[in-house]
């Protein structure tokens, strides 16, 4: 019996959350917000705190600093019930941080990326692919380290029996250098959303992205937002499921991340590609309903409520 169900290897930093400004920032020039918070940021924490939530036993693997932004960072993590004695501490490099500047519906973000940077795959220690069935891996254009070593990463992985699954996210640089047909066939689940993949793919539409694509991977599923999402399988069609609609929606912050627990915490369970989907575009949907990217998953009862309540369906986890 393993320890983990599943480990997270990803970015960790804090946000810097400034409302309420009065006008634009101007070099030269300072300038008042009226609210301020500070609190634990990055999407692979988003999705470790709600798989964790869901009930699966959860690690992270990180890069901090030994700063009090890192505090705060494992503090947070811990609270959310993911384990965090993995996490690793840099002497070198301090903790990431974004300053996010919120404007109605826009917000203006600078990344200090610091230790996330940093990390390489000689710096985690192996015995974790014995600690854990499954490795989830994110952001990795905001880890060039971890991008560097991603395909040994995934085959270490493979040889381990671990599954792995991948988020790559938003490319901060726009340059998209993911080497995916190297990458592809050592994932078990790849989970892009639909701007990512064409952009990835280089392709022009979403149809010409799943050509590039089909033979190479096992599992994929291509989020796409309000419409929902379309899971991809090996020599298989594409079956695509409306999302379960919020109308509601309070914010859509981690939307993707959430998708991703419900899925992977169902793909790790046993569950079909088909049911996972169904929980992930559940998880998606239960994620618009509170603030934030954790504001609905405060537990895995309330969470089940929220499905039963405001979808009018199970989630059976
Ligand atoms: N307004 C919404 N109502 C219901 N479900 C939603 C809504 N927005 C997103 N979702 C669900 O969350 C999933 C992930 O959201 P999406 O925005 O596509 O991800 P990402 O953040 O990675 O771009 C979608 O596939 C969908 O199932
Ligand atoms: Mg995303």
């Amino acid at each position: 019996m393993k320890k983990f169900d599943v480990i997270a290897i990803g970015e960790l930093n804090v946000d810097v959350i400034l409302n309420h400004i009065d006008g634009e920032p101007e070099v030269g020039k300072e300038k008042f917000a009226k609210e301020m918070n500070l609190t634990l940021g990055s999407s692979t924490a988003i999705f470790a705190a709600n798989i964790a939530c869901l009930g699966s036993r959860t690690g992270f693997v990180g890069m901090i600093g030994q700063d009090t932004f890192g505090d705060l960072i494992e503090t947070s993590l811990s609270d959310k019930g993911v384990d965090t004695s993995m996490i690793i501490k840099s002497n070198k490099y301090s903790s990431g941080a974004t300053i996010c500047m919120n404007y109605r519906e826009n917000r203006a973000n600078i990344t200090y990326q610091g230790a996330m940077d940093f990390m390489r795959f000689s710096d985690i220690n192996k015995d974790i692919f014995g600690l854990t069935k499954h490795i989830h891996l994110s952001s990795v254009f905001m880890q060039s380290g971890i991008k560097k070593d991603l395909l040994e990463i995934l085959k270490y992985a493979r040889d381990s029996s671990v599954t792995t699954s991948l988020d790559t996210q938003w490319d901060p640089a726009e340059r998209w250098d993911l080497e995916y047909e190297k990458i592809l066939p050592y994932l078990n689940v790849f989970l892009p959303n639909e701007t990512e993949l064409k952009l990835i793919t280089q392709s022009h539409t979403l149809d010409e992205a799943v050509q590039k694509i089909q033979s190479l991977i096992d599992i994929c599923v291509i989020k796409r937002g309000r419409s929902g999402s379309l899971l991809l399988q090996k020599n298989r069609g594409l079956t695509p499921l409306n999302a379960f609609l919020n109308n509601n929606v309070i914010d859509a912050i981690g939307a993707g991340d959430s998708f991703n627990a419900g899925f992977i915490h169902a793909f790790v369970n046993g569950e079909t590609a088909e049911n996972a989907q169904i929980t992930g575009n559940l998880t998606g949907a239960i994620n618009t309903t509170a603030a934030g990217g954790t504001g609905a998953f405060t537990s895995k009862e309330a969470v089940k409520d929220i499905a039963r309540k405001r979808f009018n369906r199970p989630l059976k986890i």
